[in-house]
């Protein structure tokens, strides 16, 4: 089952509603642009290429309100871009998914054109990223041997993608191919990702997997329980990885280690015009930290006054990574020259 997907009877975007993960499973269905805008914000979907699927389908949501002027619906849409792109700042995906689908619903002339043509550029963004993840998957799957363990980070999925998943995918395609691996998941404070959701989804593929907190990564490294590391991004610039916080630790620790460290990432989460310092990292509330449980909010588990600081993501430099693995292939350092000639950036 896809993670995201538009559902023709109620003219609405289907997703799974991943808070609530892994206690209960749950699709939850936005009709308005601001459900949606909700549903993103709150993480209820999330993940990069999840979110370039949401930019997508938000636009097609937005054709599809009612309209009786196509000038008023193309002025509707450009509105509804910019409010779904202020939704969370980092993962470029989600722009990217936004902006195709916005450019092919403008060039339509009458109201259900341009629903048509969103909808269906919608749906091309969303096959596009399962047959990439696969893509990347038969890629990266050679840089893993039988018998590896690997150390992941975040959830890299099913959940976080419309299928399959980029750095889980590669694992999935590993294992698929036939090889023994077996995973250790980091919990991924805070709003464990890694734990909720990475965790549930290989239980479900019956892949093995042993979950840590986030500070346990150096201690597995050291003590050789870890082959290989492999992670996400939600964006990728000339000098920098920018994924879930804590990935830049984990990526110190491997190079302390001698332990390769894979990024796995489709061609749309590179921003290769960009450096470090033009990203902006999305900060998160403070009721993430002091909570025991977001969501009911009962248990402290810091005194409540407590200044905080909670940047919901991190830059590892380019030189701490191994390789890049992407939809166009394996690339390798120089990344200043493989990048640009393998993706044709
Ligand atoms: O805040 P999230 O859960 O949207 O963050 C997700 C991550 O950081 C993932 O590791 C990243 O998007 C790669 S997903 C294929």
């Amino acid at each position: 089952m896809r993670t995201i997907f538009w559902d023709y009877d109620a003219s609405a975007i289907a997703l799974i509603e991943q808070t609530l993960l892994p206690d209960e499973f749950k699709i939850i269905r936005c009709k308005t642009i601001e459900e949606l805008a909700d549903a993103i914000k709150r993480l209820a979907v999330r993940g990069a290429p999840a979110l370039e699927a949401a930019g997508a389908y938000g636009i097609a949501l937005a054709a599809h309100q009612d309209f009786k002027d196509v000038e008023k619906m193309k002025s509707y849409l450009k509105k509804a871009s910019e409010f779904l792109a202020s939704t969370r700042p980092t993962a470029v995906n989600l722009f990217y998914g936004i902006e195709r689908v916005l450019n092919v619903a403008l060039k339509g002339n009458t109201i259900e054109e341009i629903k048509k043509l969103a909808l269906e550029e919608a749906e091309k963004i969303a096959d596009e990223d399962v047959n990439r993840n696969k893509l990347m998957g038969s890629f990266g799957a050679k840089l893993l041997e039988d018998g590896d363990t690997i150390l992941t980070y975040c959830n890299t999925g099913r959940l976080a993608t419309v299928d399959w998943g980029t750095a889980l995918g590669v694992i999935r395609s590993a294992i698929e191919e036939g090889k023994n691996i077996k995973v250790i998941a980091c919990e991924t404070r805070p709003l464990n990702q890694g734990s909720r959701l990475t965790v549930w989804e290989l239980i479900q593929d019956k892949i093995d997997v042993t979950l840590i907190t986030d500070s346990m990564a150096g201690i597995v490294m050291q003590r050789g329980m870890v082959d290989k590391v492999i992670v996400g991004a939600d964006r990728i610039v000339r000098d920098a990885v920018f994924n879930k916080i804590g990935t830049y630790t984990i990526a110190i620790l491997a190079k302390e280690h001698g332990i390769p460290f894979f990024v796995a990432a489709p061609k749309t989460t590179f921003d290769w015009g960009k450096d470090m310092g033009d990203v902006i990292i999305e900060e998160r509330s403070r009721d993430e930290l002091i909570w025991c449980n977001i969501k009911c909010k009962k248990t402290l588990i810091a005194p409540k006054d407590v200044k905080v600081y909670n940047p919901a993501f991190d830059a590892t430099p380019l030189k701490y990574v191994t390789a890049l693995v992407t939809d166009k292939g394996v690339i390798f350092p120089p990344y200043d020259e493989n990048v640009p000639r393998t993706l044709k950036i």
